[in-house]
Formats: C-alpha cells, sequence, structure tokens
C-alpha cells in the first residue's frame, strides 16, 4: 500500500477548489453586472483595445462571466466562449442573444478543455485567471488549443509589488476577496504565463502601479 495518489488522480483539476469556485460565480452572477458598473468604465477601453490585436478566426474565450467582452468580438470571428459557472453563462447566453451574436457557449473548466490541441486561432481571458484555482494548469491548456501561430491575451489584475506594503496588505486581504468576490488579488499572473511555458511576447500595465496587465504570449518558447 502507498499513500501516493495514482497518476490519474495528479493529472485531474482540484475537484473540492474548482467546486467552490463554481459555487462563488454561481452565487455572484446575478449581482455581477450591477458590481461592475463603475469598474467597467475603466475596464471598456481596455478590453476594446485587447479585441482589435485578435484576428478574425477561430477564437476562444476562457472564463466569458455575463458576456461583457461580446461587443468587442472581431467581425467574422467564429467565437467560442466557455466558463465554469452555469449561473454566468445563463447571463451569457442572454447577452448572445441581446446582440444578435451567434456564440457557441459551453459550460467548461479551462483546467481541462474539452477541444483538440491546436483548435483555436487565439485564445482570450478578460479578468479570469484571478479566479480559476490552478491557473498555470488552465494556461497549459490555453497553449494546448492554441494552434503554434496563434495569440494567447489576457487581461488580469495582478499583486502590486510597490510599495511592499501595498502587496503585503493585498496579501492579507486576498482569504477574504476569494470568499466575497470569487477572485485573488494577489496574484503573479505576468509570471504565471511564463512559467506555464508560454512565449511571452508583450506585459503592458495599464493601471497605476501595475494593478492592471495586458499580457501577450505565444503557445509555446520557440
Ligand atoms: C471576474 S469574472 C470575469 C468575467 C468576464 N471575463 C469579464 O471580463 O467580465 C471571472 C469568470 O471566470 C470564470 N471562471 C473561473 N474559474 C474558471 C475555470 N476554471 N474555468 C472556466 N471559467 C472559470 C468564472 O465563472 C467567472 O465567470
Amino acid at each position: 500500500m502507498t499513500n501516493q495518489p495514482d497518476i490519474e488522480e495528479k493529472t485531474r483539476p482540484d475537484l473540492q477548489q474548482t467546486t467552490l469556485t463554481l459555487a462563488r460565480y454561481n452565487r455572484i452572477a446575478p449581482v455581477y453586472d450591477l458590481m461592475e458598473i463603475l469598474p467597467e468604465r475603466r475596464f471598456a477601453p481596455w478590453r476594446k483595445r485587447l479585441w482589435a490585436m485578435i484576428p478574425a478566426g477561430q477564437i476562444l474565450e476562457v472564463g466569458v462571466g455575463t458576456g461583457k467582452n461580446f461587443s468587442y468580438h472581431p467581425a467574422g470571428a467564429t467565437v467560442t466562449g466557455i466558463d465554469l459557472s452555469d449561473g454566468m453563462l445563463t447571463r451569457a447566453r442572454r447577452q448572445a442573444k441581446k446582440l444578435g451574436r451567434p456564440l457557441d457557449l459551453r459550460q467548461m473548466d479551462a483546467q481541462q478543455l474539452e477541444f483538440p490541441d491546436n483548435t483555436f486561432d487565439a485564445a482570450v481571458a478578460t479578468f479570469v485567471f484571478c479566479s480559476v484555482p490552478d491557473p498555470e494548469r488552465g494556461l497549459r491548456e490555453l497553449a494546448r488549443v492554441v494552434k503554434p501561430d496563434g495569440r494567447i491575451v489576457l487581461l488580469e489584475h495582478v499583486r502590486i509589488n510597490q510599495p511592499a506594503l501595498v502587496g503585503q496588505l493585498m496579501d492579507l486581504l486576498d482569504p477574504l476577496t476569494v470568499r466575497v468576490s470569487g477572485a485573488h488579488i494577489n496574484r503573479r499572473t505576468a509570471e504565471t504565463v511564463q512559467r506555464a511555458g508560454l512565449a511571452v511576447e508583450q506585459v503592458e500595465s495599464l493601471a497605476v502601479r501595475d494593478l492592471v496587465k495586458l499580457i501577450v504570449a505565444r503557445p509555446s518558447t520557440p
């Protein structure tokens, strides 16, 4: 007998954490748009900018939420959207219908994508990897399903490193923000993208003290 988990168990996402994340976003879904009214004024130009970098083609949007990116999708693109939370997806479907966008929306875990390798020309996620339980695993999945010459573009709020005290405060408050909003506030997502083996092309700070970053990567280091 051994206490080591078997190989299959080790390759699965953490079920407990993933279930918790799903429950949190199902709880938040009815009030998400209300919570985001003020921040969205800041986010809207960043979303527009990000989507201007995405070519028409087969696009994967991960963690679509209530569909805040749908109006920015490039004309002529075929977009598949996924989200862990069925509560968020219900609202996303309503938004797609309202905008008259024929999107393929599916409930799926970013940590375990049900697409073959090299399916998409690009993948996009906005404010998602702050809440994916194992972001490195999710990013490796994006790299797998995006074609080798494709792009992975993220918009993420991250931990502030300077002043150090602010970063420490974010660490302290993180367990609370996760419970309340589902999002970690102290993730170092640009570093995680690198650790996942993606080739980072651009990291740009969009907000004061590097709080929000636009991250552009290719699926793998050449
Ligand atoms: C903060 S919301 C952002 C929603 C949207 N992208 C936006 O910009 O408004 C985070 C979203 O990521 C989703 N999410 C979290 N973990 C996920 C996972 N493992 N797989 C897929 N979606 C996930 C949540 O359900 C939620 O809809």
